[in-house]
C-alpha cells in the first residue's frame, strides 16, 4: 500500500474528518512528572470547561503540578497571551488524585507515566477494568511501539500512542501512531481531536521511536560519538546552524542522557550501529553554552561535526521516507516544529546539492558503517509540497495552507505551490473547481511572509517587483474558468486576504476576522489589496477606508452585510461543505473584477491616526490614500493594480515601513515618527 494512504487514509487536513463523537467532557491523564502536567495544562487551555484528573501514584508529584499551573496561568495573564476569567477556568475543574477509581466517566485516557513496558501494562490494565467501553487509551511514549503495550487488552481498537514534544502545553506536533489493531475511527477521531484543539497531528506508523524521535534521538547519540573529538560547546555551535539550540543544550534541558540511552537500545533490534554512546551513561550535565553565545571552533573540526551531524540526520530521514514510517511531508515540518530546526532536512539537502549530500553520506557510510543510506536518486526525495496539503471531496480539490509555526503566512514557495495545483488540473474534466483553506482554526493567513520584507525595504524597483512576484496566483485566479472559493477558517489579514478577495467567492465560520494591518507595519496592501475590495464591494468602500487606513478588523458577520462574504458556517465540516456548495454554484458564472474606474467616498485623515496595535505614521496613510484614490480612478484593473504595486515601492522607502517592521520582527510595538 502507498504509504501515504496507509497513514492518511481519510484526510491530510484533520478538521476535514467528521468526528465520530463530539470533544470529551471528561479526560485522565496518567503521571504527575514533567509532561502529564504540561499535557493537562494545553488541554484546559484549549477546553477550559473540561474536568480533567491528573493521576498518580505519589502525593508529591500531584502537588508540585497543582502549583505549576498557577505560574503558568498567571505568566500568560501577564502576557497578555491569557484573560484572566480564562485562566480562572483553567485551573477549575481539576482533579489531582491517587485513585484510579475517579476516572471512570473519562472519554479519553492519555498515560504519560515512565518509559517501562511492564509498568505501563499494568498500567492500561488497571484503566480498562475502569473506564468505559468506548474510551480512548493512549500512551504518551516517544518510543515504544503501540502493540507491546497494548496487545494484550481487551479492546487493543481504542488504543494508540500519541506522542507531545517538550514543552508539551506548547509544542504544537503530535505523533498519533498507526496501528494493525487500533481502529481507523481511533485513528482518525485523534487526527482530528488533536487539530481540533490547536496541535498538528502528524501520523506515524509503528516503528520504534516514530518519526521524530528516530531524528533526535541519533542527533544526540552521534553528538555524544564525536565527543573523542570535539567539546560538548563546540559540538553544539556547529549545530546551532541547524537547530536553534545544540543537542547538549536540549538535553541538559530535559535531562536527556537516560532517554537516549533507553531509545537508542530499543532501536539496536534494528542492527548494532544504534548502540548508546557510552558517555551518556557516566554524564549527568553537560558543560555548554547558551544558544546563540559566541565559541570558537576551529574550521577544520567545525567541518568534521557538521559531516557527521547532517549525515545522522539525513541517513533517518532516509529511512523514515524508506520504510513508510512518516511523510517527506511531516518529516520536513515536524523537524522544524517539533525539533527547532531552521529548515527542515529535505530543505537542507536541497540547499547542499546532490553532490555534497553525497559526499557527506559516503564518508558517514566509512566511518559509522551500518546506518540507513539513501535507496534512491535524491530528487525523488524532493517531490513534495512543503507547504500546502491537498484533499479531494466530491469533484472539488481543496488546498490547505500549512504553515503552523506562522499561523500560515504566505511565502513565494507556498504561492507557487498553490498555483502548481490550479495549473495541474486546470483542464482536468473531473475537477470541477478548488477552495483555499487554512490549517487549524485559529488562521486561514497572517498575510506574507514578513521577515521576507527587510531584504527590499528602502530599494523602490526590488519592492514593486516583489508584490508583482506575490501577483502571480492572484493575477492567475482572475482568468480562471474553474471557480476558486476561499474558505475563512480563521483571520484573514493582508496577504491571506488579498488571496481571498481574488477568489471568486469568499465563506468564513463565524469567528473568522479580515484585516488589513499592513499599515501598523508602515506599508500598504500591495498585491490588489487597495484596488479589489472597492471594485467588488463598492457598497463597503467606507469600511475598506478605515480597514487599509487605519489597520481596522471586521468580523466575518459585517464582511457578511457588505456582501463580501456569501455563507457563514459554525464549524470547519459545514464550512467546506458550504465552500463546495459555492464552487458548483459557480460553474460557468464566475464573476471578473469590474474593470471601469469607481467613485469611492472621501477619506478624512486624523491628526493622529490611531490603530487597534496604537500610534500610525502619518506619511505613510497618505501614501496608502493616494495610491487608492489613483488606483480608483484607474480606467481598468490592470492599471489600477500597476498603481497599488507602485504605491508599495513608495511606501517601503519610508522610514516608517523600516520602522513598522522592524518592530514587528524584534517584538516591540512601532514608534514612528512622522
Ligand atoms: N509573517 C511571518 N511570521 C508571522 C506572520 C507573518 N505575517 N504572522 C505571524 N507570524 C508568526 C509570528 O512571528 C510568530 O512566530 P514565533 O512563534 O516564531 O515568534 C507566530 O507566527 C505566531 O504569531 P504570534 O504573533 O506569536 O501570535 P499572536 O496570537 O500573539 O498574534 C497576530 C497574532 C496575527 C496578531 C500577529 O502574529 C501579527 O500581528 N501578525 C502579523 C500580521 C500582519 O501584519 N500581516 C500583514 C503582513 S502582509
Amino acid at each position: 500500500m502507498d504509504p501515504k494512504q496507509k497513514l492518511y487514509p481519510t484526510a491530510f487536513n484533520p478538521l476535514l474528518i467528521k468526528p465520530s463523537r463530539p470533544l470529551p467532557i471528561e479526560i485522565a491523564i496518567i503521571g504527575a512528572g514533567t509532561i502529564g502536567p504540561d499535557i493537562r495544562y494545553y488541554l484546559k487551555s484549549a477546553l477550559p470547561s473540561i474536568k480533567l484528573y491528573l493521576v498518580d501514584i505519589a502525593e508529591e508529584p500531584l502537588k508540585n503540578a497543582e502549583s505549576r499551573i498557577i505560574g503558568y496561568t498567571e505568566k500568560a495573564v501577564d502576557k497578555k497571551k491569557m484573560k484572566a476569567d480564562k485562566a480562572a477556568a483553567v485551573r477549575e475543574n481539576i482533579v489531582y488524585t491517587t485513585d484510579y477509581g475517579q476516572i471512570k466517566g473519562c472519554e479519553l485516557v492519555i498515560e504519560a507515566a515512565t518509559e517501562d513496558i511492564p509498568l505501563k501494562q499494568k498500567i492500561f490494565d488497571s484503566i480498562e477494568k475502569i473506564v468505559r467501553d468506548d474510551t480512548i487509551i493512549t500512551s504518551n511514549t516517544s518510543s515504544i511501539p503501540a502493540d507491546r503495550l497494548f496487545s494484550k487488552m481487551k479492546k487493543p481498537e481504542r488504543t494508540t500512542v500519541t506522542h507531545f514534544f517538550a514543552p508539551a502545553w506548547r509544542s504544537l506536533p503530535v505523533e498519533v501512531i498507526v496501528w494493525d489493531r487500533g481502529s481507523r475511527e481511533t485513528l482518525d477521531y485523534l487526527f482530528w481531536f488533536f487539530a481540533e484543539t490547536g496541535k498538528v497531528p502528524i501520523i506515524a506508523d509503528n516503528a520504534i521511536c516514530f518519526v521524530l524521535d528516530r531524528v533526535f534521538d541519533n542527533w544526540c547519540n552521534e553528538a555524544a560519538y564525536l565527543l573523542n573529538q570535539a567539546t560538548a560547546s563546540q559540538i553544539d555551535k556547529v549545530a546551532e546552524s541547524f537547530v536553534f539550540a545544540g543537542p547538549f543544550f536540549v538535553l541538559n534541558l530535559a535531562n536527556g542522557n537516560p532517554i537516549i540511552i533507553e531509545t537508542n537500545t530499543l532501536q539496536m533490534e534494528e542492527g548494532s550501529h544504534y548502540q548508546p554512546a557510552p558517555i551518556l551513561a557516566s554524564v549527568d550535565r553537560w558543560l555548554t553554552h547558551r544558544p546563540g553565545a559566541s565559541v570558537a571552533v576551529p574550521e577544520e573540526l567545525s567541518n568534521v561535526v557538521k559531516d557527521r551531524l547532517l549525515a545522522i540526520l539525513f541517513s533517518q530521514s532516509f529511512d523514515i521516507i524508506d520504510r513508510g514510517i512518516g511523510t517527506k511531508e511531516d518529516l520536513n515540518l515536524g523537524c522544524q516544529i517539533a525539533l527547532g530546526f531552521r529548515k527542515g532536512p529535505f530543505d537542507i539537502m536541497r540547499d547542499l546539492g546532490e553532490a555534497e549530500v553525497n559526499r557527506v553520506m559516503e564518508k558517514f557510510q566509512k566511518e559509522r558503517p551500518g546506518f540507513p543510506m539513501p535507496t534512491k536518486p535524491l530528487k525523488e526525495y524532493q517531490d513534495f509540497r512543503r507547504f500546502i496539503v491537498v484533499d479531494e471531496m466530491d469533484d472539488v480539490k481543496i488546498i490547505t495552507l500549512r504553515r503552523p509555526q506562522a499561523l500560515n503566512a504566505l511565502n513565494d514557495r507556498m504561492t507557487d505551490e498553490i498555483l502548481a495545483v490550479f495549473k495541474e488540473d486546470i483542464d482536468n474534466p473531473a475537477v470541477a473547481g478548488f477552495i483555499i483553506t487554512g490549517y487549524g482554526s485559529t488562521a486561514f493567513s497572517a498575510g506574507a511572509d514578513i521577515g521576507k520584507f527587510p531584504e527590499m525595504l528602502g530599494n523602490k524597483e526590488a519592492s514593486i517587483q516583489f508584490a508583482k512576484d506575490c501577483a502571480k496566483v492572484q493575477l492567475f485566479m482572475d482568468q480562471m474558468e474553474k471557480p476558486v472559493v476561499a474558505a475563512l477558517n480563521g483571520m484573514a489579514l493582508g496577504g491571506g486576504l488579498e488571496i481571498a478577495i481574488r477568489c471568486h467567492s469568499m465563506v468564513a465560520s463565524r469567528h473568522a476576522t479580515l484585516q488589513f494591518p499592513e499599515i501598523s507595519l508602515g506599508i500598504l496592501p500591495a498585491i490588489g489589496g487597495c484596488v479589489v475590495p472597492y471594485r467588488k464591494w463598492p457598497q463597503g468602500a467606507k469600511r475598506f477606508h478605515d480597514m487599509i487606513c487605519f489597520g481596522k478588523p471586521i468580523t466575518a458577520q459585517e464582511a457578511f452585510e457588505i456582501g463580501m462574504i456569501s455563507e457563514m458556517a459554525d464549524d470547519y465540516p459545514s464550512l467546506i461543505r458550504l465552500a463546495v456548495e459555492e464552487v458548483h454554484r459557480l460553474q460557468g458564472k464566475i464573476p471578473r473584477i469590474p474593470e471601469k474606474k469607481i467613485d469611492i467616498p472621501e477619506i478624512t485623515i486624523p491628526e493622529q491616526a490611531l490603530a487597534p496595535q496604537g500610534k500610525l505614521s502619518n506619511k505613510a496613510i497618505s501614501i496608502t490614500v493616494k495610491t487608492i484614490q489613483q488606483s480608483a480612478a484607474a480606467e481598468n484593473l490592470m492599471d489600477a493594480l500597476e498603481i497599488g504595486y507602485q504605491g508599495f515601492g513608495e511606501i517601503a522607502c519610508t522610514a516608517a515601513a523600516k520602522e513598522g517592521v522592524s518592530a514587528f520582527l524584534e517584538k516591540r510595538k512601532p514608534a514612528f515618527k512622522k
